[in-house]
């Protein structure tokens, strides 16, 4: 509100509000609650003399990683549905600004193992070491929250849990470790994996050249 005011007495003009909802949300309820927030400050904007006209709905749409998500029609129907119920007849102009939730699923990226090592003889362990880590393009393994699906040449063979790491040499280059990730026992170095759901948020985040491994390669069809 504050803000608004102050634009209004600089000689902006306030045209609306933004928020995000939080990244790969999956609780519809929560456009409702900011929604409900978003109608509170038009109601007190227009008590000032300041008139709203549009709400920016923000990304928050998820993408499919291991987990489904529900449809992006109930999506649409739940911000509908609180807009209603929030605004009545006078429904503001809305944007949205989806990011993961439109292209996630527009990417896949193509890994090769470049090691598997145990710490010691006694540790049943494997560490699975990848040619991508955190710094090539995977920054959002980020405390284990974004888990992608890997597919591997030995899909259908006997699984067992992994600590899977990047290639550089910067320990927190390690994507799950607190969570082990399933691959099969017959993996090999030099085995093509492919990561799914990777169209968002990583080949922008690859680093320059950190140890000396150029960007992450990008193809588009
Ligand atoms: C301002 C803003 N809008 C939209 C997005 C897209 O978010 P998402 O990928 O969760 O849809 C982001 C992501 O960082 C953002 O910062």
């Amino acid at each position: 509100m504050d803000v608004l005011d102050l634009a209004k007495r600089l000689g902006l003009e306030p045209h609306g509000i933004s928020f995000h909802v939080g990244s790969q949300q999956r609780k519809i309820k929560a456009w409702d609650r900011a929604l409900a927030m978003a109608a509170t400050v038009f109601r007190d904007c227009a008590e000032r003399g300041i008139n709203l006209s549009m709400v920016n709905l923000g990304g928050g749409f998820p993408t499919r990683y291991l987990k489904d998500v529900p449809p992006v029609v109930q999506y649409g129907r739940g911000i509908f549905r609180a807009l209603r119920k929030h605004f009545g007849n006078r429904i503001p102009e809305t944007i949205i600004e989806p990011g993961r939730g439109m292209v996630g699923n527009a990417g896949v990226i193509e890994t090769e193992v470049v090691l598997i090592s145990k710490k010691s003889d006694e540790d049943e362990m494997r560490w699975v070491y990848l040619d991508i880590g955190k710094f090539g393009g995977l920054a959002e393994t980020m405390g284990e929250s974004i888990r992608y699906a890997i597919t591997t040449p030995h899909d259908g063979a006997e699984m067992a849990p992994c600590v899977l790491a990047g290639p550089t040499c910067d320990s927190a280059d390690v994507l799950y470790e607190r969570n082990p990730y399933p691959l099969p026992v017959t993996l090999e170095i030099g085995d093509k994996l492919l990561i799914e759901g990777t169209g968002a948020y990583t080949s922008t985040y690859s680093s320059v050249a950190f140890n000396g491994i150029p960007p992450l390669k990008t193809y588009h069809i």
